[in-house]
């Protein structure tokens, strides 16, 4: 057995846990198919939520063989898909908040920290137009509509009870909240449900155009390359990157930190996503490559061509991966480095940052 290879799959059956392929919503019931891995529980104890209540069906322990070439370490990795349905009665109401909570735990249910594992689905009646397939794949690598919608509800209700856990902070309670690199608006378009004071900036000027256009509750703006945006210092008291930083070369990245640190007022939060453990082994990173990263402490595996229709420099958009010790130390010049919660930024890691004052 590779120590490190297990180490990652232990990471996402740890902290992702499960993860949803579909999730059908018609009048009548809700589905939800997917894979969900137990390194502890027996599968059979496993519990399959809805708004914190079984599901009326679950089929488990279905065949999955494919799961073995990401999670061969796992127990159970060949028998991980699941199916459930929640049939839908006059009464109940799917979308309590805006949103449908799904879950899976073990066999005590879901506590006050299971908020990390569940899933978000808003309510499609109240969904705002929706981004071109081109402009969604910009930003999450395939054109999944789907995804984007699961993956950007998830993030925001995380982040608020996140917020909630650590500070006892709705997200309402901020003043001015940026979502830097907000791409399609896919978190903006659900923070923009929490709090009147959005304000999205990318450097993508047409999914900047896209959102103005569909989410008229948040402003936009299409920023340069590099610093400076035309913020004022201390504009802002809450900021989301959601995975600006994976990438930044480590010369662009301290840039940005140090404007993220000007355009901040002191004590204001910051939720930056990184890559994890948990998502390299649903994309098969090879554990060398994170060795390397553990030793050097940011690693640019190369370019990235998804920006290429929209911005000039072929150089710019990087993959970059981060060690959590280099994060502690270096990103510590400019911030207060509070915790790295694994799988909690969808499949990502949160940096959770307090802004110093010097
Ligand atoms: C992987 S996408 C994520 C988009 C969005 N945060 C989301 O989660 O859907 C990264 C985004 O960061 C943007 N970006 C990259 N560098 C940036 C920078 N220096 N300032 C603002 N946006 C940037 C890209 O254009 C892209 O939209």
């Amino acid at each position: 057995m590779n120590i490190h290879f297990a180490d990652i799959q232990l990471a996402t059956a740890r902290h992702l846990r499960w993860m949803p392929d579909a999730v059908v919503v018609t009048d009548e019931e809700i589905t939800v198919s997917g894979w969900a891995l137990s390194i502890w529980d027996d599968p059979a104890r496993q519990r399959f939520l809805i708004n914190g209540a079984d599901f009326d069906q679950v089929d488990r322990s279905l065949p999955s063989p494919d799961l073995l070439d990401f999670f061969g370490h796992i127990p159970n990795a060949a028998t991980s898909r699941f199916f459930c349905r929640h049939r839908r009665t006059g009464r109940d109401e799917l979308f309590p908040d805006g949103f449908v909570r799904l879950n899976v735990t073990g066999p005590f249910g879901e506590h006050r920290l299971s908020y990390r594992t569940a899933w978000y689905l808003a309510d499609p009646a109240r969904e705002p137009a929706m981004p071109s397939p081109d402009q969604i794949e910009r930003v999450i690598g395939s054109a999944n509509l789907p995804s984007f919608r699961l993956g950007g509800a998830t993030i925001v209700k995380h982040y608020e009870h996140l917020l909630h856990e650590r500070f006892d902070r709705p997200i309402a309670s901020f003043r001015s909240i940026l979502d830097w690199g907000c791409g399609a608006g896919r978190l903006s378009r659900y923070l923009s449900l929490l709090s009147p004071a959005v304000t999205g900036i990318d450097i993508d000027a047409d999914n900047i155009a896209c959102c103005r256009d569909s989410l008229p509750g948040a402003r936009f703006l299409a920023v340069d390359l590099m610093p400076p945006t035309p913020f004022a210092d201390c504009s802002f008291d809450l900021v989301i990157g959601l995975s600006v930083l994976t990438h930044l070369d480590e010369a662009v990245q301290d840039a940005w930190l140090e404007e993220l640190w000007r355009i901040t007022q002191p004590e204001a939060l910051l939720l930056l996503s990184v890559q994890g453990l948990p998502q390299m082994a649903l994309y098969r990173t090879p554990p060398a490559l994170y060795l390397e990263t553990h030793e050097t402490g940011i690693l640019d595996v190369g370019a990235n061509a998804q920006l290429q229709a929209v911005i000039d420099d072929a150089e710019y958009y990087r993959n970059v991966m981060h060690s959590p010790d280099y994060i502690m130390t270096r990103w510590a010049r400019w911030f207060d480095v509070l915790d790295i919660i694994p799988g909690t930024a969808g499949t990502q890691d949160v940096v959770l940052l307090r802004r110093r004052a010097d």
